[in-house]
Formats: C-alpha cells, sequence, structure tokens
C-alpha cells in the first residue's frame, strides 16, 4: 500500500488546479447585445446582433444570455436561419432569460420565434472556436504574447506532473 502523505495530496490538488484553471477562466457568459435586450432592431439599423456577435471571441463553454419579453429564443439550422423558418428548431426557450451553452466550436444560428420578428433582423449567427484555439480574449495585437503565456503555463504543467509522478513512484516504493 502506498503511503500517501500530506504533501503528495498537496501536490495532486495543485496539479488538478492548473489542469482546471483554463477550463474554469475561459467560460464567459455574454449578454446579447451588450446591454440590450433581445428585441426586433429598429429598421434602420437591423444588423445589431450580428455586429456585436462579430465583436466578440465566443469559445466552447461560454454561455448567451438572452433577455426579452413576450418573445423567444431559438437555435436552427444554416438553412433555417436564412429563410427564418421556425418550424423545427434545435433548441427552444421563452422563458424571458434564456442561457445557451455553446457546446461545441462552430457557427451556431439564432432566431426570435416571434411572428416577423427574424424577418425585421432579430437573428444573430455566432462562431465559436474550440478553447485550445484560444489566442487572446481581447483579440488583435495580444495573440503573441499570449500564445507565449499559455506555453509557458503548458511546461509548467509538465513539469509539475513529471515531479508529481516521481513523488508518487519513490512513495510507492519505499
Ligand atoms: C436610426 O434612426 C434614429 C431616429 O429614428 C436615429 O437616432 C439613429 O441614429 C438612426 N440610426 C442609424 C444607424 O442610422
Ligand atoms: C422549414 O424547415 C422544415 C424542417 O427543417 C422543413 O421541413 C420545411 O419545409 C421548411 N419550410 C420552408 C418554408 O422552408
Amino acid at each position: 500500500m502506498a503511503n500517501f502523505n500530506c504533501n503528495t495530496i498537496f501536490l495532486f490538488s495543485l496539479v488538478m488546479f492548473f489542469f482546471c484553471y483554463g477550463h474554469f477562466v475561459s467560460a464567459f457568459e455574454f449578454q446579447v447585445g451588450g446591454n440590450k435586450d433581445w428585441v426586433v432592431p429598429p429598421a434602420n439599423d437591423t444588423k445589431i446582433y450580428n455586429d456585436w456577435a462579430s465583436e466578440n471571441r465566443f469559445q466552447v463553454g461560454d454561455t448567451l444570455r438572452f433577455h426579452y419579453k413576450k418573445d423567444s429564443v431559438m437555435e436552427v439550422t444554416e438553412a433555417e436561419y436564412k429563410k427564418c423558418n421556425s418550424t423545427r428548431p434545435n433548441f427552444f426557450s421563452n422563458t424571458g432569460n434564456t442561457v445557451y451553452t455553446f457546446d461545441h466550436s462552430g457557427s451556431f444560428y439564432f432566431i426570435s420565434g416571434a411572428a416577423g420578428h427574424c424577418e425585421r433582423g432579430q437573428r444573430m449567427i455566432v462562431k465559436v472556436m474550440a478553447a485550445e484555439d484560444e489566442d487572446s480574449p481581447s483579440g488583435g495585437d495580444a495573440i503573441k504574447s499570449s500564445g507565449a503565456a499559455v506555453s509557458s503555463v503548458g511546461v509548467s504543467k509538465l513539469v509539475l506532473v513529471q515531479f508529481v509522478m516521481s513523488y508518487v513512484v519513490a512513495s510507492v516504493m519505499f
């Protein structure tokens, strides 16, 4: 039987923390449209949701919060999005306060299920990146430096794992 003392447990906790750290940090909740509600956009400015979505970077695990009254949210296919076809959504909610979690990367298509609202611009395409593709939370210029930070975290993880594994092997053998 291995002699797992407090130090071993502490080191394991440390390693688990490092492994989990990135996932906890990267999950983020976005309020759709910034601080706006999910409503029919003004007639002279129908692209507000796609403009908002293209200014943000979404990752797997992130969530969208839709806030609205007497309306609904649907996640549909690209073809359904283009036609504002709300007959068979993949996801539907009309609670007034909907949280949608991105469980995979790729494009997500949202429309309002209220009659005529999608046609008037209440719809949105969101492009979601895989968590591993993360290069920068704010985009643009920070890509290189944050890439370096990511790889140094990778190295410290590896070193920690090797250290703990040799410690465990030592505990088992003696
Ligand atoms: C849309 O019209 C409103 C007034 O009706 C105006 O205040 C606003 O600036 C216009 N927006 C755009 C993008 O033209
Ligand atoms: C709407 O989508 C459904 C299911 O995807 C399809 O069966 C139907 O023909 C579509 N309707 C229109 C008008 O495209």
